[in-house]
């Protein structure tokens, strides 16, 4: 159990997880591929394929811990604007990582879910997305939901348009559209009471969001780290719950007066 612990984040040394207290949602913004690359004087790519092993790893990890979904920033609406090579590569990461991991998330009882603008992705790599999402959709146990083509505004706008156009034809009054409606109409309504990221970590040093998960982050605990990506592991994953569990969520209300209860 962790007592009133928030204001000491760098002193896990003697803390233990809560078990109880594991963030139902985490979502991770996997940054820091090509300066990893870049350290060893290796091209941007092999920090993607390294970065992919990673995933597995991460994925791994998280599940065993018991997180319900585990939500991985792959692919932004922005990331087109790289060279071709790059974002060859990583349209073609998909197919690798299934063909070599779907045994293990199948025996781990993983779903992969996908957010994003799937249909923007090459022919292939839809395609193989969409299988393991198909393959794996009796699995119960966590959700490894892949935001792959995934922008917040373009989410936000779609969904916009999709309640206007209900508006318009006489499906929705404007007066009931309310915070719950607009949930509705975004690509983690899937996810149903799990949309929400209780914890939202970014690897690789920056601190900002990159049009991920805007309006779901509203109440989440952030984390930024300098580790890079490829350099996670399943320990400094830990470390991660561990601070979750020191911080102090209030969502606009009072503190809970050091209560180890959720
Ligand atoms: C994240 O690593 C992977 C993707 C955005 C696809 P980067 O490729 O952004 O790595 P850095 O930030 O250049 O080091
Ligand atoms: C965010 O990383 C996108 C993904 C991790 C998929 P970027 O490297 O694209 O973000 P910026 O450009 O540094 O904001
Ligand atoms: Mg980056």
């Amino acid at each position: 159990m962790i007592f009133n612990r928030s204001k000491s984040e760098t002193l896990l040394d003697n803390a233990e997880l809560d078990m109880e207290r594991i963030p139902e949602h985490v979502a991770m913004i996997m940054d820091g591929n090509g300066r990893w690359a870049k350290k060893r004087n290796m091209p941007r790519v092999a920090g993607h394929q390294q970065g992919m092993e990673v995933v597995k790893t991460v994925a791994k990890a998280a599940a065993q811990r018991g997180v319900k979904v585990l939500t991985l920033y792959a692919f932004s609406t922005e990331n087109w604007k790289r060279p071709e090579d790059e974002v060859g590569f990583l349209m073609k990461l998909p197919g690798r990582f299934f063909d070599t991991f779907i045994p293990e998330i199948k025996a781990n009882n993983i779903r992969v879910e996908i957010i994003g603008e799937i249909d923007g992705v090459p022919a292939d790599t839809k395609r193989v997305v969409l299988n393991a999402v198909e393959q794996t959709a009796d699995n119960t146990g966590m959700i490894l939901n892949f935001a792959l083509n995934y922008g917040s505004r373009a989410e936000i706008v779609d969904g916009i348009k999709e309640m206007a156009l209900a508006v318009q034809q006489g499906e929705l009054a404007i007066d009931d559209i309310t915070e719950a409606t607009v949930s509705e109409h975004l690509m983690t309504a899937q996810l149903g009471a799990l949309a929400d990221p209780d914890l939202l970590i970014r690897t690789g040093g920056e601190q900002r969001l990159s049009n991920f998960l805007m309006w779901q982050s509203a109440y989440s605990e952030f984390i930024f780290m300098d580790t890079l990506w490829p350099d996670l592991t399943a320990d400094i994953f830990d470390e991660t719950l561990l601070t979750f569990q020191q911080r102090n969520r209030r969502f606009g209300g009072l503190a809970e007066n050091n209560s180890d209860k959720k």
